[in-house]
This record gives structure tokens, C-alpha cells and sequence, in this order.
């Protein structure tokens, strides 16, 4: 498929084929957290996850990756080029949380771990944090098993409140001051930061004291 087809892009049978063996992914990653917080719930009488979300790149933004990249247009391409066709957000409530799920999670036997960003560590110049990993995971069909990538984000509740804030600014276009928004929204991130560690060390005494 070339350029001039990417109007059926979408419609093809290979394309359904694609989409299905992503959502198929998402579906398994997402279950895999669910599977983890519900035994914390059952262990330690709470859960580190606050929720998960999961989506699969629609196939306009697939072609807008691409073109971004000057990459080909077509489904292999696709498959190789970008790392967040499947995209599951796992949003905890404390940092430590994020550290101990990405841990266990990374531990599983079928789960290989291609790329870890930590961007909490080594937070983003404009203050975006969040725990990256690339992840390949296997999917079973009915004639064949399928290594699917996937992008897996793990983040508290503060970072993503900001990372949903930040990311309505990239897409409007006519700010009229961008320099003081881009400012105050580095002061934020860093406040929700040392919120984030005063939280942990709160919850800490607290844990402590029983
Ligand atoms: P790609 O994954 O190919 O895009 O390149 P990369 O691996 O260098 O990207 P990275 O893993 O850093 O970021 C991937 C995703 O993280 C983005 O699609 C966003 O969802 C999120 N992200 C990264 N940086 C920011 C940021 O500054 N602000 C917000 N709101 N989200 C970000
Ligand atoms: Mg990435």
C-alpha cells in the first residue's frame, strides 16, 4: 500500500487483521495489571493501582506517525516503526507504587521489556514524568503466535492530572502566551512532584504506625 491508497487504509482486511491482534494485546496487558492489583487487594488489604486505560492507535494517527517519520505507508511499516500502536496507561496512587507494579510486571516470563524510559527519574525539560516501558508481548492465534509491541506508561495520579493538561496545550493552536503557560506548567509538575514524595512519606508513618 502506497501513499495514494491511504484513503483504504483502514478498510482492508489486513488492517482488521492488525487492529484485532492489538486489541488483543492491550486486552492481555490491561488484565495482567488488573490481575496484579486485585492480589494486592487480597494480600495487603489495598491497591497501588488507581486505573488503567487502553487504546489502539487509530489509523489516521498510525498514518500521521509515519509521515511524521518518513516512513513508509503500509502495515509492515507500521508494525515495525511504531512502538504505541497498543498503548496501556497503568495510573497508581504513589510512586513507590509505580516502581514495585513496573517491577513485578517486568518479572513475568512471557513479558520482554525492548525500551525503558524513566522520565521520573529524569523527568522531561518541560516537567512531563512517567515510567515507560516497551514491552513484547506474545498474542496465540488460531495458526500462529504473534509478538506484539506495546507501549506500557505507569505514572501516579499528580503526573498524569498534568500530563492530560499539558497535552490539551500541544494540540491548541493559537495560545497567547505560550512562554508563561510552558513556565507555570513547569512550576506545577515540580510541585506535584514533591506533593507526590510528601504523600509517599505520609502513607509511609502512617503503614508504620500499625
Ligand atoms: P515514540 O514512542 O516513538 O513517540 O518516541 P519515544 O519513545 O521517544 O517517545 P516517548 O516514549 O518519550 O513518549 C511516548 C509517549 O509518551 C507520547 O506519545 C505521550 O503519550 C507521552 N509523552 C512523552 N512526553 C510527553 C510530554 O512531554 N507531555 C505529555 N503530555 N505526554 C508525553
Ligand atoms: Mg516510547
Amino acid at each position: 500500500m502506497d501513499k495514494t491508497q491511504a484513503g483504504s487504509f483502514e478498510s482492508t482486511q489486513e488492517f482488521l487483521v492488525m487492529r484485532n491482534i492489538y486489541e488483543s494485546a492491550v486486552k492481555q496487558l490491561a488484565l495482567k495489571f488488573e490481575i496484579l492489583n486485585s492480589e494486592f487487594n487480597i494480600q495487603y488489604s489495598r491497591s497501588p493501582i488507581h486505573h488503567i486505560e487502553s487504546r489502539v492507535k487509530s489509523a489516521q494517527s498510525i498514518m500521521a506517525k509515519l509521515t511524521k517519520k518518513g516512513m513508509p505507508y503500509n502495515i509492515a511499516s507500521a508494525k515495525e516503526n511504531i512502538n504505541d500502536i497498543a498503548g496501556v496507561r497503568v495510573v497508581c496512587n504513589y510512586i513507590d507504587d509505580v516502581y514495585r507494579v513496573a517491577e513485578i510486571f517486568e518479572r513475568q516470563k512471557d513479558v520482554e521489556i525492548l525500551k525503558k524510559q524513566d522520565y521520573i527519574k529524569e523527568p522531561n525539560y518541560n516537567g512531563y514524568r512517567s515510567l515507560h516501558l516497551d514491552t513484547r508481548i506474545p498474542v496465540y492465534l488460531s495458526d500462529r503466535t504473534e509478538y506484539v509491541v506495546a507501549e506500557i506508561q505507569l505514572r501516579t495520579i499528580a503526573m498524569d492530572f498534568w500530563a492530560s493538561l499539558e497535552h490539551q496545550m500541544k494540540y491548541k493552536k493559537d495560545i497567547k502566551n505560550p512562554e508563561m503557560i510552558v513556565r507555570e506548567l513547569k512550576r506545577c509538575a515540580d510541585e506535584l512532584a514533591s506533593c507526590d514524595l510528601s504523600m509517599q512519606t505520609i502513607r509511609n508513618l502512617i503503614r508504620d504506625e500499625h
